[in-house]
């Protein structure tokens, strides 16, 4: 089996930079064809398509629980399609976001409520669990602030929630860092990147020491 890694954080963290570099280093250590990189809500072709639907801007009636069950079942058919194959063969998966991200937007944010959401995803990760959780944390007002500066071209329809919303957000990535400290690793995301990077860096060599 491979190994599965899920990066997970607010909007305006930086993610997508810490990824990109970390995608970098591992394939210098490893080789493209031994790294899967993908993404959530997306992966393949029916969960880019229920992508398309939560985040079509013309669905401002979609009711939040439809919002976690399509997050869900795009979920389902990310792990059947993309990431358990990869893992059989030995992969490192990177997955940009994945259940965390339910529990803190939909649980957290739209207020459905942490515990439910972790329920309804039970059924749809069956027991697939992330070896690992880099979860990179920034205060809300500035991971805002970040996004209108950086990609103000592509704020989604999620995106444009406002600072209370982000707030939920992050208060249920915290208790669930908290819940979960053995997979869950909170990396300090208000840090320069290059500093974020590094410590994301050691964090990952810590689990897989055969990349020192
Ligand atoms: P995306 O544009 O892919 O970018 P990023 O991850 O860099 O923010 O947006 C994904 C959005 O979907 C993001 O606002 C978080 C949200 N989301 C949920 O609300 N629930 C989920 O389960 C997932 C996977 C994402």
């Amino acid at each position: 089996m491979g190994t599965f890694i899920s990066f997970e954080g607010p909007d305006g963290a930086g993610k997508t930079s810490v990824m990109n570099a970390i995608q970098q280093w591992l394939e210098d250590r490893v080789g493209a064809d031994q790294l899967l990189l993908t993404r959530e809500p997306g992966g393949n072709r029916i969960s880019e398509q229920i992508r398309d639907v939560l985040f079509d801007d013309q669905n401002t009636n979609m009711d939040p629980r439809t919002e976690a069950l399509l997050f869900a079942a795009a979920r389902r058919q990310h792990i059947v399609e993309d990431i358990e194959p990869a893992l059989r063969a030995g992969k490192i998966v990177l997955s940009d976001r994945y259940v965390d991200s339910s529990v803190a937007y939909q649980g957290g944010g739209r207020h459905l409520g942490a515990d439910d959401i972790w329920e309804l995803n039970q059924f749809a990760i069956h027991g697939l669990l992330p070896d690992l959780t880099i979860y990179l944390d920034i205060e809300s007002s500035l991971g805002l602030r970040r996004i209108s500066e950086h990609r103000s071209d592509q704020v989604n329809r999620l995106d444009r929630e406002q600072l209370h919303f982000h707030q939920e957000v992050r208060r249920a990535y915290l208790t669930l860092a908290k819940r979960h400290p053995n997979r869950i690793v909170t990396v300090d995301a208000s840090q320069p990147l290059a500093k974020v990077i590094t410590a994301t860096q050691r964090v990952i060599e810590k689990r897989l020491p055969q990349l020192k």
